[in-house]
């Protein structure tokens, strides 16, 4: 299965695509998190991104087509994808395209997130993540179990992004609106989008994914 996250900032992308990681094994290729990675590292591509995202804008397509095309090839991909961030204009939705044909993979769905804008501002700014192992949280929608220490490893050291402070998720979702919404209509035509409601309580959203998917191998199955 191979499949696109598609939302707006804060919607759930990287939520939903780490459920379904763990889930199904497909591989999660988040471009938010490799660009993360290569700032931390302070590569070059790293150097080349910090102040671009540090502003709420989109880093250069060629980058971001050059990171995506390393990733897609490797063996791990063959057993299914999710992409998380990527694409985000129709330059790179245009190169994914012909990547998949190069490579012969099929995309089986984009699945939007259906949210309300206003919302996403105490999403975003209530997010946290575990320094150690990354899994994410949320200080009112996805607490820890017990204050203070992650579910998953057991550390005690949280981080929040330096992008989510409430001035820069305006220009992030400006960014979005303006350059990304815009492939929608792209992926309708191509039979391929669907919409969950993406307000909807975290377990529910996975739900109605699950459906999604079920229904798309169902159907491979059924030839
Ligand atoms: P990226 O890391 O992709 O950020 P984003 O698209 O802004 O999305 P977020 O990660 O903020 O949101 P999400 O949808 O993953 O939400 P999450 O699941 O965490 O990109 C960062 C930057 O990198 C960009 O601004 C750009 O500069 C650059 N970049 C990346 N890819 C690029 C590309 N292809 N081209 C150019 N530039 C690129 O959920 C948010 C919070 O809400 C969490 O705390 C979560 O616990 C909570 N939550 C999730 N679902 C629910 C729910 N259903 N109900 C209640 N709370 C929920
Ligand atoms: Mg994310």
């Amino acid at each position: 299965m191979n499949l696109i996250m598609f939302g707006p900032p804060g919607a759930g992308k990287g939520t939903q695509a780490d459920l379904l990681q763990k889930k199904y094994g497909y591989a999660k290729l988040s471009t938010g998190d490799m660009l993360r990675a290569a700032v931390a590292a302070g590569t070059e591509v790293g150097l080349k991104a910090k102040a671009v995202m540090a502003s709420g804008g989109l880093v250069s397509d060629d980058i971001m087509i050059a990171l995506i095309r390393d990733r897609i090839a490797q063996p791990d991909c063959r057993g299914g994808f999710i992409l998380d961030g990527f694409p985000r204009t129709l330059t790179q939705a245009e190169e994914l395209d012909n990547m998949l044909a190069e490579e012969e993979i099929r995309l089986d769905r984009v699945i939007q997130l259906k949210v309300d804008d206003a919302k996403l501002v105490e999403r975003i700014t209530g997010r946290f993540s575990c320094k150690k192992c990354g899994a994410g949280y949320h200080d009112s929608f996805k607490p820890t179990r017990a204050a203070g220490v992650c579910d998953e490893c057991g550390a005690g050291d949280f981080v929040r992004r330096e992008d989510d402070k409430a001035e820069t998720v305006t220009s992030r979702l400006d960014a979005y609106n303006r350059q990304t919404a815009p492939l929608l209509p792209y992926y309708a035509s191509r039979g391929v989008l669907v919409a969950v409601d993406g307000m909807a309580e975290i377990d529910e959203v996975t739900r109605q994914i699950d459906r999604v998917v079920g229904e798309v191998e169902k159907f491979a199955k059924n030839g």
